[in-house]
This record gives C-alpha cells, sequence and structure tokens, in this order.
C-alpha cells in the first residue's frame, strides 16, 4: 500500500471503510464469552481460538491477534523510542530498562529459539512471535523471515526495533480477545501522539493522555501472557488464566498489584508528587537472562520475588530413624506468593524443583535426590514443570511449534501446596544425627537447553535458590535387626 496522499472522496471512502471495520470488530467481540468466565474446564485442553480470523481483514498480522485502526499497518514514525519518554518519565525509564519486557526481541534465547521456528516452519509462526516480543516491529511491518532469522547484532545495526516498550504498552486502546496479543495499538488515537493511562488528572505537554481502566487491570496483561498455539490451539503459556482462576482475582489483587507495587514519587520529572507510581520494574524471575545481559538490579529483583514465592518444609519427621531400614520423610512446597501457578510462563524451560540430602555426622551423604546430571535435573527429580507433547506422545523441549497437547503439568496453583515423600535407606553404620536438607531451586531453562540453543557453555545457568529447610534428626539407639 502506497502512502500517497489522498482524495477526498478517498478520505471519505477510507472512513467509511475504518468505521465498518471497527463495527465487525464490535459486533464480533460483542459475540465472544467475555472476561473469561467460562469456568469449564474444556479451555485448558481446547483454548477458543480467535473467532476474528473468520473475519476478513479481521487479523491484519495473521496469526497474531494484533490489531490497529482500520487495520493497516502502522507507521514507524508515529512511535518514540524510549530514551525520548525517559527524558520525562526518568525513574520509569530507569526501572523498565531493568526489566526483560525491554529486552524481549533483543535476548539471546528468544532469538535462538525464533530462528529454529521460522525456519521448521517455513516462516508461518514469524508474526506469531514477533507480535509479543516485538509489538511495534510487526505492526509497522518490519519483520520478515529475513529480519526474524538475523543474528541480534545484525538486526540492532539494520532494523532495530524495540522489546516491549513504553509506547507499545501506552498506545493499547483496547482488547479484542484474552490471548495471542489480542490488543489494538492506535498511536494516534486523537490525530496527535495519544498516552493511554491509569490517571484521570494527567496533563503533558508533550502528549493527550487518555483514561484507561484497563490498564489498571490483569486483562490488560492477558492479552500477551496467555499463549495458545495458532494451528494446533494447545494452552502453551497460561499466566493469566491461572491467575483469573485463582484467590488472587476474586480478591482483586492484580498483576499490577505485585508486578508494579506504588512507589512515592513523581511519574514525570515536571508532574506532581504522588503517593503511589506504578512502578515499572516488572520483576519476574528470569534472573540468569537478566544477569547475562548485564542488569545486575533487576537480577536480583527477580531473586526476591521468587525467594518470596514459595515455602518448604518437613512433614511430621520421625523423633528417631532407625539404621539398617529404609525411612520416608514427607517435604511440602507451597505457593505463598506467586499469583498464578509456580512456575508459570514459557513451558520449555521454566522449572522448579527439591533438592533433598541426606548427611550422618560424619559427613557422608547418605542420600540425594535432585542434582544436576548432563545439564538436566537427574531421573526422578521431585520437580514442578508442565510437559507438552507432539502428536505421537512425544515430549517436546524445543519444537513447541509441534505441539498438540499438554503431556502433564503439575505445578502448584495459587495459593496451592504440594507434599511428597522420599524414602531412603540409612546404613547400619550410619553416625548419628542425620541432617536433612531440602532445598527448592529455580531455572528458567536448563543449561542443556540452554547449550542446544546458543552452543555449548556459552551461558552459566544459574539455579536460584527460593527456600531451605534443614533439621537433624537422631538416630535411634536400636537397629533394626538384619532380615
Ligand atoms: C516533555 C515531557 C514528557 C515526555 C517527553 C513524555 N511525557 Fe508522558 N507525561 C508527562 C507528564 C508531565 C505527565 C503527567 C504526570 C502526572 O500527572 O503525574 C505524563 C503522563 C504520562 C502517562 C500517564 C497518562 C495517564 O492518563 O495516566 C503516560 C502513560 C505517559 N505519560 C507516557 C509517555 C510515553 C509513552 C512517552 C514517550 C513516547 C512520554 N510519556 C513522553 C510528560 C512527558
Ligand atoms: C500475588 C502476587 C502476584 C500476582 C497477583 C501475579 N504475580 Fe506474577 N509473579 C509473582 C511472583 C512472586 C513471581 C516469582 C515466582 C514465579 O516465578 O512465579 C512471579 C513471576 C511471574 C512471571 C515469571 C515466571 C517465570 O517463571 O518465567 C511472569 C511472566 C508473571 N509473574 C506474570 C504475571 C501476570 C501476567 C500476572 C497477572 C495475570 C501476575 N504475574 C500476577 C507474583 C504475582
Ligand atoms: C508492559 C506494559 C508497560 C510498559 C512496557 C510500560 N508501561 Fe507504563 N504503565 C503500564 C500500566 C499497566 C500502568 C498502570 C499501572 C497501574 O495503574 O497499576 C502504567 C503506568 C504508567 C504511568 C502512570 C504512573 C502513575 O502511577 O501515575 C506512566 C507515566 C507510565 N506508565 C509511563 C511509561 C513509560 C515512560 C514507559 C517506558 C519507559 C512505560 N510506561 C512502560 C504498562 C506499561
Ligand atoms: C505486548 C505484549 C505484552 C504485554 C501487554 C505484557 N507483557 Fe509481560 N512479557 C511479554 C514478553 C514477550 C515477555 C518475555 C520477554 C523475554 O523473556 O524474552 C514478558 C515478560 C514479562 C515478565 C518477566 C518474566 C520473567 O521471566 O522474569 C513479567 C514479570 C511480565 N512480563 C509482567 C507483565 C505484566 C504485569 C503485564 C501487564 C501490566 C505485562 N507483562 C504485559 C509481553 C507482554
Ligand atoms: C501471546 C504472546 C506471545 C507469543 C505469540 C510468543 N511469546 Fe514468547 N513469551 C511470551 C511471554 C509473556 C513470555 C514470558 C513468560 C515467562 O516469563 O515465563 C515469553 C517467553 C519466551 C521465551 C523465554 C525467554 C527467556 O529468556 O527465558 C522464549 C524463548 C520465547 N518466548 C520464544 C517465543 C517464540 C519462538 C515464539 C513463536 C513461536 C513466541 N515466543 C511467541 C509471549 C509470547
Amino acid at each position: 500500500m502506497s502512502h500517497s496522499r489522498h482524495t477526498c472522496a478517498q478520505v471519505v471512502l477510507l472512513r467509511l471503510c475504518f468505521l465498518t471495520c471497527l463495527l465487525t470488530v464490535t459486533l464480533v467481540v460483542g459475540d465472544e464469552p467475555q472476561g473469561n468466565d467460562n469456568q469449564s474446564n474444556d479451555k485448558w485442553l481446547e483454548p477458543a481460538r480467535s473467532r476474528l480470523m473468520h473475519v476478513i481483514g479481521g487479523m491484519p498480522f495473521f496469526p497474531h491477534r494484533a490489531n490497529t485502526p482500520g487495520n493497516l499497518v502502522l507507521n514507524a514514525k508515529d512511535f518514540d523510542n524510549a530514551q525520548v519518554c525517559g527524558a520525562c518519565h526518568t525513574e520509569i525509564y530507569k526501572q523498565w530498562r531493568t526489566s526483560m519486557m525491554s529486552q524481549a526481541w533483543d535476548e539471546p534465547i528468544y532469538r535462538a529459539l525464533l530462528k529454529r521456528a521460522s525456519t521448521a516452519t517455513e516462516g508461518k509462526v514469524d508474526n506469531f512471535c514477533t507480535g509479543c516480543h516485538t509489538p511495534i516491529g510487526l505492526t509497522t511491518g518490519q519483520i520478515n523471515s529475513q529480519v526474524n532469522r538475523s543474528s541480534i547484532e545484525d538486526s540492532a545495526k539494520n532494523h532495530p526495533m524495540p522489546g516491549v516498550d513504553c509506547e507499545t504498552c501506552h498506545n493499547i486502546s483496547a482488547r479484542t480477545g484474552l490471548d495471542n496479543g489480542a490488543y489494538v495499538l492506535s498511536p494516534r488515537a486523537n490525530g496527535k501522539p495519544t498516552k493511554f493511562g491509569p490517571r484521570k488528572d494527567a496533563v503533558s505537554p508533550y502528549h493527550d493522555t487518555v483514561y484507561s481502566a484497563l490498564h489498571t487491570r490483569s486483562d490488560f496483561c492477558g492479552t500477551c501472557h496467555n499463549v495458545t498455539h495458532p494451528f494446533s490451539s494447545v494452552a502453551v503459556e497460561r499466566t493469566y488464566d491461572e491467575w483469573q482462576e485463582s484467590a488472587y482475582s476474586f480478591n482483586n489483587v492484580t498483576c499490577q498489584s505485585c508486578h508494579m507495587p506504588g512507589f512515592a514519587g513523581k511519574a514525570a520529572i515536571m508532574g506532581p508528587d504522588r503517593e503511589a507510581v506504578a512502578s515499572h520494574w516488572f520483576s519476574g524471575a528470569n534472573a540468569m537472562m537478566l544477569q547475562h545481559l548485564g542488569q545486575e538490579e533487576g537480577a536480583q529483583r527477580a531473586r526476591n520475588m521468587l525467594a518470596r514465592a514459595a515455602e518448604i518444609k518437613f512433614e511430621q519427621l520421625p523423633a528417631a530413624i532407625i539404621p539398617g531400614q529404609y525411612t520416608s520423610v514427607a517435604v511440602k512446597v507451597a505457593n505463598v506468593g506467586a499469583g498464578h501457578k509456580l512456575p508459570t510462563g514459557f513451558p520449555e524451560g521454566r522449572e522448579m524443583w527439591i533438592d533433598f540430602r541426606v548427611l550422618d555426622a560424619s559427613g557422608r551423604e547418605l542420600y540425594r535426590l535432585g542434582s544436576i546430571k548432563d545439564g538436566k535435573t537427574e531421573n526422578d527429580t521431585r520437580n514442578f514443570k508442565v510437559h507438552i507433547g507432539d502428536k505421537d506422545g512425544n515430549p517436546l523441549d524445543v519444537e513447541v511449534w509441534n505441539a498438540t497437547q499438554i503431556l502433564s503439568d503439575n505445578r502448584i496453583l495459587p495459593k496451592g501446596y504440594d507434599i511428597g515423600e522420599f524414602s531412603f535407606l540409612v546404613p547400619a553404620d550410619a553416625v548419628g544425627p542425620l541432617t536433612l536438607t531440602a532445598e527448592l531451586n529455580y531455572w528458567p531453562f536448563s543449561q542443556k537447553l540452554a547449550d542446544y540453543l546458543l552452543g555449548k557453555d556459552k551461558v552459566q545457568v544459574e539455579i536460584t535458590q527460593m527456600a531451605k529447610v534443614t533439621q537433624s534428626v537422631p538416630l535411634s539407639p536400636i537397629t533394626a535387626s538384619r532380615p
């Protein structure tokens, strides 16, 4: 499409066309179950596909669900670099800069997987991935397979595009669904740069401001934090749905409550002092990648989030352990701080597990389950993870584009817990007392996956300890009689 000047008649036609599109969108949206209030379990197995898919032009960036006014490709010049916003929004800019979302396009694990996904599907998923990892890149028409398969250095030089930046979130004027990036990006809603935000009284010399209730709610985040396979409909990521079905949503504790807590200060340098300005740290769990990207402070914030998410403890340990015999101990892990499953998100990678050890008083290791072998948690580790599979039921560690089913999912529900048993033999010559330790660990992806995607030992995947419990148990003076 050319961007030449239009005649009067053309402008009228375009406006009509725009109105019709809007009407179609409204009608279709009206017909869709809103707010995900369908409480049946079906959606975990077969989430609804976009109904807009069947409307001509309804999904201009198919298979991604992004929409724009009139569903036209946007003009890159309508978007400012985040640094421009940062000139006035200094605190907010500094915070956002240390987050994963600011690097969603330029981070190596994403780009390595994108390159493989693009090649393996002959470009069918190019729009899909980029609509969430560089929404402006997609909607301004800068994305093609060549860009998606280029190196980070190459694209930074020849096709610089932002990740999830200020302009992405603050130009979202509405949503048309609850997954796969069903946002509407409207940079010049009133013919001028317009920013949608949470305040009714915000006045800026640089841009129009429009109050947006959407920005204060979780369904704003839900557009991107629910990922559905665009062709097989598998629920790849479901962070929003997990929250929506939890006690947090009933008590109005939103994504923003935990991920954008208020700080006292200014939202803009020339703006008023406010008691609670929404912070933009967006701290999550990926300490490993933030550390790798040189975001020391962001990494530490992620570790703090992980530490407040879970508790681990022993359930009713025996008063004494009998040497020469098998002993069982139960370990309880509770999700006390995360408003969604623990862990949530990226299914190929996110894993939490218990590293359980028994030492005797001489320092001898009598038992351990949960160590790392060949870059993975060892077999039978008590881990919490979702496993996706292909049509033949084979587990998929990398090729998520072939996913047609969820094989298993034992992640811990919000405010939920899990109790698991460990059984071990205490040798007759063990020296008492025994020290039992259970560590709860997390990594965003295994060393094996990182090695596979980036090359052997290119990065060292950090194991973050979330919680730990240690207890000493005496040995019983009675030794089990030999059978
Ligand atoms: C020349 C300074 C300046 C620049 C540059 C600037 N803003 Fe603002 N912006 C302000 C001021 C002042 C406010 C009002 C702050 C307040 O009331 O607390 C504001 C408010 C906002 C709000 C809140 C709106 C609401 O209704 O809640 C958003 C969102 C926003 N700006 C986004 C941006 C983005 C995105 C950019 C970059 C494209 C940007 N701003 C660039 C000065 C600026
Ligand atoms: C009650 C507080 C709370 C609420 C509500 C909450 N979160 Fe979280 N979130 C956490 C904590 C704590 C962590 C770190 C532990 C973990 O990974 O779950 C986290 C982690 C995350 C992660 C990183 C997970 C990973 O392993 O990669 C994402 C993404 C995320 N949250 C998004 C959201 C979204 C989107 C919402 C709303 C739908 C939301 N959160 C609601 C507390 C919360
Ligand atoms: C992932 C989406 C996202 C990104 C990226 C983002 N914001 Fe926001 N921003 C929000 C949401 C959501 C709120 C409202 C939070 C609330 O009300 O609890 C908000 C609030 C604001 C406010 C009003 C704060 C207040 O409490 O008065 C300003 C100003 C703002 N953002 C500017 C920016 C700037 C500048 C950037 C880039 C440096 C940015 N935002 C990046 C989602 C985002
Ligand atoms: C336009 C799409 C989009 C929107 C809207 C969005 N996110 Fe994200 N978010 C992403 C992507 C993509 C990533 C992953 C970046 C990466 O790791 O490459 C991400 C990552 C995150 C992380 C870091 C996860 C980690 O592993 O540490 C948190 C926390 C998070 N988002 C919270 C939010 C919250 C809260 C909101 C709503 C206020 C929100 N996001 C809205 C796309 C989005
Ligand atoms: C609907 C939005 C959406 C789409 C579409 C999407 N992603 Fe993501 N992606 C996210 C969010 C949100 C996260 C962060 C979740 C978390 O922290 O666990 C993420 C995380 C990731 C990560 C983990 C990054 C890290 O550093 O740990 C990779 C890799 C990734 N995505 C690759 C892809 C690829 C490849 C595609 C296309 C096949 C794709 N994504 C499509 C939203 C999306």
